[in-house]
C-alpha cells in the first residue's frame, strides 16, 4: 500500500518538530556542559596552581630546579592538565613540562599574565586555559597550569552525540507509532477516496467496505446509499430515454412511411436549392433513382423547378408551377418555404431553411380539361352560327315591323296599341338576351383558347398609360351614365412594357366595367406605378365589395358573387378568369383586396424585363 497523503504530511511535521527539538536540546545541553566543564577545569587548575605555588616556595628559593621539575611533572598525570611551568619574578621560566621546548605563545604571555585565567591557543597543541598562581604574591615567581580545553570540547561532543543517538531512537520509535496510528485513520479514508473517484466516473456498482463505527464509517455508509439512489435515478432515466428514443424512432418511421407512400411526389430542398429529401413517388415521376437526386441541385429536374424553388425561397407564400414529367405526363408542383419558426428558439437555423415541393400528377385532369375545352369550343361554334342568324332575323323582323307594319296599323285601337308595345318590348328582350348569349359564347371561346394555349400573342412595346386611356375611352359613356368620379394617377416616365395591347385593354375594360357594375356611388380610381421591376396597376372602387369567403373564388370560371340562380346575374363570370389568364401569360400576377360593403381594389403586375423560363413562354410559343 502506498503512503497516504495524511501520513506524508504528518511525517514531515514530525520530522520538522524533532529537528527543532534536537537542535535546541543539543545547543542548550552543549552550552551547559561546556560551561560546567570549563568552571570545573578552572577551579581544578586554580587548585593545582595554588598548591604548587604554596609548596614550591622553598624549592624555588633554593633554586632547586630538579625538585621543581619532579614536582610539576607529577601533576601532569591529573586529567585535563596539559602543561605546568614555573617562572621567577623576572619572568624567566625556571622549569616546565613542555617537550621538547617551550612554545612561542607561552613565552609571549609570561610577562603579561600575572594572575587569574586566560585563554590561549598554542599552535600544534590546541586551546588551553592558562591559570596563574603567584608564589608569595609574585615576589618569587608564578606557577602556570594549562588546562586542555580540547578535552572539554571532546567531552561535550561525546555527550551531545549520545544524546542525539538517544533522541534518534525515540524519534524512530515515535515515527513507527505515528505510522501505525495515521495508517489506521487514513486507510479507510483512502478507501473512501478511491470510492469517491469511482463514483465520479459513474461506476455506481462499486462498493466500499468500511466497517468502523466512527464518522468515517458513517460517511462511507451515507455515500454508499447516496450512490445507490443516484444509480436508481440513472437507471430510471435511462429507461425513460430509451422509451422516448424508441417512440421517436417509431414516429419517424411512421412519418417516413406516410411520406413514402404518398401518391403525390414530395421534394425537400435546402436554401441553396439542394435536394434533401424525396419520396418514392418522385422517383417514378422523373424516372430517376433516389441517389441520383439526393444531394443534387434541383436544376436536374428542369428549369421550371429552379424558378419554383427560387420563388418559394424568396417568399412565404405558396408558389405553383406546371411541369413536365416522364412518359409524356404532366404535374402540378406546389412549393412552400420552410421557416425557422418551427424550430427551437436557440436553433442555429435562421430565416428560411428551404422549401417543400409537392407534385401531383395531373395528366388525367389535363386530358379531361382538354376534352372539355374541345367540347366547349365545338358547342360554342355550333351555337354561335345559328344564334347569329337568329339575331339577324330578329333584327330584320323588328325593322320590318317598325318600318312596314306599324305605319299601316290603326293606332287608335287601344287593344292593338297595347299588343304593339308588348311586341316592341319583347324584341328588346330577345335582342339583349341574344347579345348576352353571344358575349357569353365569345367569352367561353376566349377562355378555352387561353387555357389550351392556342392564343396568338401580338407582343409590342407599349405604354401602360395608353392602355388605361383606351380602356377608359371605350367605357366613357358608361362612366357618364353612372355619374361616378374617375381618378387617374399614373407615375410619370413609366418604362414601356412588352405586351399584347388588345389583350391588356381587354383586362382593363373588364376591371373598369366590374367597378362600374358593382359601384353605385363614390368614385373609381386607377393608378399605375413602378414597383420591384414591375408595373403595378390598381383599380379601386367604392362599391359593394366582395365577401371575404368569395375573394378566393372570383378568379375561377363562372364564379359570381351571390346566388345567380335567383338574382339576375350582371355578367358571365368569365371576365376575371380571362384577365387572370392574360396577366399570367405576361408573367404577372392579379389579385384583389376588398372589404365587403366598402369597396374593392384590384391589382395586377406586368414585369418589365422578360425573364427567361417564366410564364412568358406561353406568349413566345
Ligand atoms: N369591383 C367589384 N366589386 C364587387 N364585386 C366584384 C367586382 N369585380 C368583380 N366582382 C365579383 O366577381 C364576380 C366575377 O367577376 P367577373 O369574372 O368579371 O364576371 P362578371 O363581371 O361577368 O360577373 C362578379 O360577378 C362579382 O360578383
Ligand atoms: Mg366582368
Amino acid at each position: 500500500m502506498r503512503m497516504s497523503r495524511l501520513f506524508q504530511k504528518t511525517l514531515i511535521s514530525i520530522i520538522f518538530l524533532f529537528l527543532i527539538i534536537f537542535i535546541t536540546i543539543s545547543i542548550f545541553s552543549g552550552w551547559h556542559l561546556y560551561n560546567n566543564l570549563t568552571e570545573e577545569y578552572k577551579s581544578k587548575g586554580t587548585a593545582i596552581a595554588s598548591s604548587i605555588a604554596s609548596s614550591s616556595v622553598e624549592t624555588i628559593l633554593n633554586l632547586d630546579s630538579a625538585t621543581v621539575q619532579a614536582m610539576i611533572d607529577q601533576f601532569l598525570e591529573i586529567e585535563g592538565v596539559s602543561y605546568v611551568f614555573v617562572r621567577d619574578s623576572s619572568g624567566q621560566i625556571i622549569s616546565h613540562t613542555f617537550v621538547p621546548n617551550i612554545p612561542q605563545e607561552i613565552l609571549e604571555i609570561s610577562d603579561a599574565h600575572k594572575s587569574g585565567i586566560k585563554d590561549i591557543s598554542i599552535q600544534g597543541m590546541g586551546e588551553f586555559l592558562d591559570i596563574v598562581a603567584p608564589i608569595t604574591e609574585g615576589a618569587i615567581g608564578f606557577v602556570h597550569v594549562g588546562m586542555n580545553k580540547n578535552i572539554i570540547n571532546k567531552k561535550m561532543w561525546t555527550v551531545i552525540g549520545s544524546q542525539i543517538a538517544l533522541l534518534s531512537a525515540i524519534f524512530a520509535l515515535s515515527l513507527f507509532l505515528a505510522y501505525f496510528m495515521v495508517n489506521k485513520i487514513s486507510q479507510p479514508l483512502n478507501e473512501l477516496t478511491e470510492y469517491a473517484k469511482k463514483l465520479l466516473n459513474h461506476d455506481f456498482s462499486a462498493r466500499v467496505d468500511i466497517k468502523s463505527k466512527d464518522e468515517i464509517g458513517l460517511l462511507a455508509n451515507t455515500m454508499q446509499s447516496m450512490a445507490n439512489n443516484i444509480n436508481e435515478v440513472f437507471d430510471r432515466y435511462e429507461y425513460a430515454l430509451k422509451d422516448a428514443v424508441l417512440e421517436l424512432q417509431n414516429t419517424l418511421a411512421y412519418l417516413t412511411t406516410i411520406i413514402d407512400n404518398m401518391a403525390d411526389g414530395l421534394i425537400v430542398v435546402d436554401k441553396d436549392g439542394i435536394i434533401n429529401h424525396i419520396n418514392s413517388a418522385v422517383s417514378d415521376m422523373f424516372g430517376l433513382l433516389e441517389h441520383e437526386m439526393i444531394g443534387k441541385n434541383i436544376k436536374i429536374l428542369g428549369k421550371n423547378f429552379v424558378e419554383l424553388s427560387t420563388k418559394s425561397l424568396a417568399t412565404e407564400e405558396i408558389v405553383t408551377a406546371e411541369i413536365n414529367l416522364t412518359k409524356n405526363r404532366f404535374g402540378k408542383a406546389v412549393a412552400k418555404s420552410i421557416k425557422k419558426e418551427y424550430f427551437a428558439e436557440d436553433s442555429e437555423a435562421k430565416g428560411i431553411l428551404g422549401s417543400v415541393i409537392l407534385i401531383r400528377d395531373i395528366t388525367q385532369e389535363k386530358k379531361v380539361d382538354k376534352l372539355k375545352t374541345e367540347f366547349i369550343t365545338i358547342v360554342s361554334h355550333e351555337l354561335r352560327t345559328p344564334l347569329t342568324s337568329i339575331l339577324g332575323f330578329v333584327e330584320m323582323i323588328e325593322r320590318k315591323f317598325k318600318d312596314t307594319i306599324i305605319p299601316n296599323i290603326d293606332l287608335n285601337n287601344q287593344k292593338i296599341t297595347k299588343v304593339i308595345n308588348k311586341i316592341e318590348r319583347n324584341f328588346d328582350i330577345i335582342l339583349s338576351e341574344g347579345e348576352r348569349i353571344t358575349s357569353l359564347i365569345s367569352d367561353i371561346l376566349d377562355i378555352s383558347k387561353l387555357e389550351s394555349g392556342t392564343v396568338k400573342w401580338n407582343l409590342e412595346e407599349i405604354s401602360i398609360e395608353d392602355i388605361i386611356e383606351n380602356a377608359y375611352k371605350a367605357l366613357s359613356s358608361l362612366f357618364e351614365q353612372k355619374g361616378l368620379a374617375f381618378n387617374l394617377q399614373i407615375q410619370p416616365n413609366l418604362p414601356k412594357i412588352n405586351a399584347d395591347r388588345e389583350r391588356l385593354i381587354q383586362v382593363m375594360i373588364n376591371l373598369f366595367s366590374n367597378a362600374l357594375k358593382f359601384t353605385e356611388k363614390g368614385f373609381i380610381k386607377c393608378s399605375a406605378e413602378l414597383s420591384n421591376n414591375e408595373i403595378l396597376v390598381k383599380v379601386q372602387d367604392t362599391g359593394i365589395g366582395i365577401p371575404e369567403e368569395e375573394i378566393d373564388t372570383i378568379f375561377e370560371k363562372f364564379k359570381q358573387v351571390g346566388d345567380i340562380m335567383r338574382n339576375k346575374p350582371k355578367g358571365t363570370g368569365l371576365g376575371l378568369p380571362i384577365s387572370k389568364q392574360i396577366i399570367e401569360a405576361h408573367g404577372g400576377k392579379i389579385w384583389v383586396k376588398s372589404e365587403y360593403g366598402k369597396g374593392s381594389i384590384f391589382y395586377f403586375t406586368i414585369p418589365l424585363i422578360k425573364r427567361e423560363g417564366n410564364n412568358n413562354e406561353n406568349i413566345n410559343s
